[in-house]
């Protein structure tokens, strides 16, 4: 059985998603959870069925528009696929109100051209007429609101925002792609105690939770925490006053960081700091975080700490387009050695027991181990020994990569990362460690999310700049070699595929993706 994409065909494997398949072969695809949560994978079918399972959670108007989620499709017969076409990904929203609601925030409520589905808290991509995107969430609840409203912060200079806030017009249209994002409220949760982070317009998604919760019986505790640099960033501020009044299990604190005359009822500080003051534990509440991403990151470093699971951590950080400037340096020089935890770790001994279980364990999984399979369990064991044995007990004898550059190539999401840590925790409480211990591993682990997590591969970061990403050169294969992929003889004038960072060389069968675990693909032209 084939898969059809741009020009070349591609033999699925047994058991393989038709992602797996583009991959392994080297398609240019793109591709972030592999699970079917974030939609970025979605090709168009031209001939032939996804199978089952395949247009998971995908809106009908784009089922019916043959679109499916390559990492969730198993087909049973020849497929042939194609990029989507992007006019069938977006709908058309018509502004009809605008108003500010701070002197940089301001709210658009939009009437969805066709029918749209979605809940307070996701987000939209709004594209200018230019291709111009830019992602926004969603304030509004669709039974209670009627329009589609998002809070768009004015960034002087920025050029989404301020065309929304000063350009366009009640009664003009924008193409929108969504909604997407499981930031959002569930009422599964209505007992649990819920905490809000936001900063600025991140306030956006959690109006809108903070409503859709009230609105649907919610009967735990609900803390709403707002920060804004100034002032003017902080908005809604009557209205969420009145619902804290009506509600009394709704708590509200706004928070101004770079103030001195504070407006009455707002205090001083962080949000994180204001949020994390007291200490709390919060096992079994639910997490949400929203705004930029220094925030968001450090709440969830903050949440881990204070026993939150970290499936019960909903977030949206408010990335820039442009990428991010790994901060590891800094974080690990930050990281107090914690003698209490390594003398329960035996000083090394149960360390090394607690890595060897998790490693065992890690190159058998079948979502863990293709990352591994050019590195020894020796070798990854003992980098991990070294930088974990460094930190807990103070000495400074690591000097293997730091997060960023370890995992530069490797595409892990962030439900990805979660799992590993839920594998990694596993084997903690296994060795019996209590639950302070694990909980203060955990947030250890938690500080290089943002360092580690990534939907495309990035170049290494040396001496601060990224070095650029070489395609693999095809070269002539001038003395008889050995494929550094599948093992396969070349032979002198047959073309190969020289990676120059790794120094390796592969048949044109193994396409880049080296495997020593697979046989070959096979890929007819
Ligand atoms: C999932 C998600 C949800 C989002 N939801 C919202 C939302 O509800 N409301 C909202 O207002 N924004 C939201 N954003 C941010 C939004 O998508 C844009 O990044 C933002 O509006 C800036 O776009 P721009 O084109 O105006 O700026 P750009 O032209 O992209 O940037 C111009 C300059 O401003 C800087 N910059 C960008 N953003 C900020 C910032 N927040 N603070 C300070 N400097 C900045 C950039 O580094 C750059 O130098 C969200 C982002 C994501 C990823
Ligand atoms: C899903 C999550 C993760 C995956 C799939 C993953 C995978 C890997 C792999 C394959 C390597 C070996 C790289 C090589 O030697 O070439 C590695 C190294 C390493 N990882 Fe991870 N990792 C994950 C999360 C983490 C986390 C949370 C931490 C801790 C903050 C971490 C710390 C390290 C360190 C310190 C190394 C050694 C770097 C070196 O080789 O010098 N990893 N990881
Ligand atoms: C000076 C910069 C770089 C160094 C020192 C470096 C080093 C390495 C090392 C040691 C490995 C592991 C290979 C192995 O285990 O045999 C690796 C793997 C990889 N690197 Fe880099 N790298 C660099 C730049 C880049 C860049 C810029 C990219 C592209 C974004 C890249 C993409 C990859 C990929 C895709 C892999 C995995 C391939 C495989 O499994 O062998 N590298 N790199
Ligand atoms: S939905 Fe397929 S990679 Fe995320």
């Amino acid at each position: 059985m084939r898969v059809f994409f741009e020009g070349s065909a591609y033999s699925v494997g047994e058991g393989e998603s038709v992602l797996e398949t583009l991959i392994r072969g080297g398609a240019n695809v793109t591709f972030s959870c592999r699970k079917g949560t974030c939609q970025s994978c979605m090709l168009e079918t031209v001939r032939g069925e996804p199978g089952e399972g395949a247009a998971k959670g995908l809106r009908s108007a784009l089922v019916d528009a043959g679109m499916f989620l390559p990492c969730c499709a198993h087909p049973t017969r020849d497929l042939e696929v194609r990029r989507p076409d992007p006019a069938k990904l977006f709908t058309r929203l018509q502004l009809a109100e605008k108003e500010w609601l701070s002197p940089s925030v301001c709210r658009l409520s939009f009437e969805p051209e066709t029918n749209l589905d979605w809940k307070a808290g996701q987000f939209v991509n709004l594209r200018r007429s230019d291709g111009v995107v830019r992602s926004y969430s969603i304030a509004s609840i669709p039974e209670e609101d009627y329009f589609l409203t998002v809070h768009v912060k004015r960034i002087e200079g920025g050029v989404m925002s301020t065309w929304l806030c000063d350009e366009l017009e009640v009664g003009d249209a924008i193409d929108a792609q969504g909604p997407i994002g499981s930031c959002y409220y569930d009422p599964a949760d209505s007992a649990k105690n819920l905490l809000l982070l936001c900063t600025g317009s991140g306030l956006s998604p959690l109006y809108g939770i903070v409503r859709d919760a009230l609105r649907q019986g919610h009967t735990g505790e609900i803390h709403l925490f707002h920060a804004s640099k100034t002032a003017d960033g902080l908005y809604l501020r009557d209205e969420l006053r009145a619902l804290a009044r009506e509600h009394a299990q709704l708590r509200y604190t706004a928070s101004l960081t770079q103030q001195a005359d504070l407006p009455e009822g707002v205090v001083e500080g962080r949000v994180v700091a204001r949020a994390f003051e007291r200490g709390p534990d919060l096992a079994g509440w639910m997490v949400y975080l929203c705004g930029i991403p220094e925030m968001v990151y450090e709440g969830r470093h903050q949440a881990v700490l204070a026993g939150a699971a970290r499936a019960d951590i909903r977030a949206d950080p408010f990335e820039y387009a442009h990428p991010y400037q790994p901060d590891d340096s800094r974080k690990l020089a930050q990281i107090a050695p914690d003698p209490e935890l390594w003398e329960a770790l035996e000083r090394g001994p149960g360390l090394m027991r607690i890595l060897t279980s998790f490693y065992d364990a890690a190159f058998v999984d079948p979502r863990l181990a293709p990352f591994f399979h050019r590195v020894t369990k020796q070798r990854a064991i003992e980098q991990q020994y070294a930088f974990l044995a460094d930190l807990f007990s103070g000495r400074r004898a690591y000097f293997g990569l730091r997060p960023f550059n370890a995992h530069h190539w490797m595409i892990i999401s962030d439900e990805l990362f979660d799992y590993r840590e839920a594998a990694m925790e596993a084997v903690l409480r296994a060795y019996g460690l209590s639950e302070p211990l694990i909980r203060r591993w955990a947030a250890v682990h938690e500080l290089f999310r943002r360092e580690i997590v990534k939907s495309s591969a990035r170049g290494m970061i040396i001496a601060g700049v990224e070095q650029a990403m070489a395609p693999p050169e095809r070269v002539v294969v001038e003395l008889p070699c050995v494929c550094d992929g599948c093992e396969a003889e070349m032979n002198v004038g047959e073309t190969a595929r020289y990676h120059a960072h790794g120094g390796q060389l592969f048949c044109e069968a193994c396409a880049g993706v080296p495997s020593r675990s697979r046989p070959p693909p096979s890929i007819s032209p």
